[in-house]
């Protein structure tokens, strides 16, 4: 199945538009982040599953529980059309979460790979582009990045990077202790991926430490170019909204409602990080477990 699907109609009458966003945690602020100015004209709803972060260690079982039930949440808030903003939900998940919602589902595996396509030399069956993928350990055990990318010609080498996400989450983007652990994890990917060209970010918190991440290329002499498929996301989900929803009703004022499963604190400390802007009010809600 395709990242999108076609469950809808084209509405006959006009009405505001509601984008759902769900990611586990606050990542997926960063597509949020790309979507809010490219579609201006909807109202968002965000959950952040941050009671039962992280889904990158779990199984898939788990995994698909969990993003259906927030899936659901955001569909019965009122979403007419949902953005998995989670790597690991999209790649473990996205079919349970397509069956389960009567309303266009779309992830961030497929625009990523086409992101990491578009930022590629013309591969050729002699010559293919080689693109290495930062995970988490769900996202690589999937290899759903690895069958999006060679379904578009690209080779790929994905390795899990499972201290990344508490780095991030601990705000350490910019300390020694990440560059170190960087540094093992380019290391031995690059050692087994020589050929790469193009570096994937496969996870909503690596975007924080593109800074870091650039430093260690520079650091073991090997270069790439990033890709990070946060801004390729919100074309597609454009496009998406332009398929299914032609016409909405123009809304004078767009609203952004935050739900989390946990902590409101640390949602608005560290989901401000991600938004790039404040995040003032978020709603407490329970999922269960
Ligand atoms: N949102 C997850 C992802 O993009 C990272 C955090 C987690 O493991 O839940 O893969």
């Amino acid at each position: 199945m395709t990242e999108s699907t076609n469950q809808t109609q084209p509405p006959t009458t006009t009405k505001p538009l509601t984008i759902g966003v769900f990611d586990s945690g606050f990542g997926g602020l960063t597509v949020l982040r790309a979507l809010l100015p490219l579609i201006p004209n909807a109202h968002y709803i965000y959950l952040g599953d941050t009671a039962r972060l992280p889904y990158g260690s779990k199984s898939r079982e788990t995994i698909a529980r969990y993003a259906v039930s927030s899936a659901k949440f955001l569909h019965e808030q009122g979403a007419d059309l949902l953005v998995i903003a989670c790597n690991t939900a999209t790649a473990l998940a996205l079919e349970d979460i397509q069956q389960a919602l009567p309303i266009p589902v779309i992830g961030v595996v497929q625009p990523g790979a086409h992101a990491a396509l578009a930022a590629s030399t013309q591969p050729t069956p002699d010559a293919p582009h080689h693109v290495l993928v930062l995970a988490t350990a769900a996202t690589v055990q999937s290899h759903a990045y690895t069958h999006a990318l060679n379904a578009l010609g690209l080779e790929a080498c994905e390795k899990a990077c499972p201290l990344l996400v508490p780095l991030v989450e601990e705000g350490w983007t910019n300390h020694p202790v990440t560059d170190d652990v960087l540094k093992i994890y380019l290391t031995e990917a690059l050692a087994s991926a020589p050929a790469t060209q193009t570096l994937l970010l496969g996870c909503t918190h690596y975007p924080l430490i593109e800074p870091a991440i650039h430093r260690t290329l520079a650091s073991i002499n090997h270069p790439l170019t990033i890709i990070d498929s946060a801004a390729a996301t919100a074309r597609a989900t454009a496009a998406l909204v332009t398929e299914h929803f032609p016409n909405p009703a123009t809304i004078d004022h767009p609203t952004t409602t935050f739900y989390a499963t946990d902590s409101i604190e640390k949602f608005q400390r560290l989901g401000s990080n991600f938004l790039g802007q404040p995040v003032t009010e978020v709603n407490l809600v329970d999922l269960g477990g």
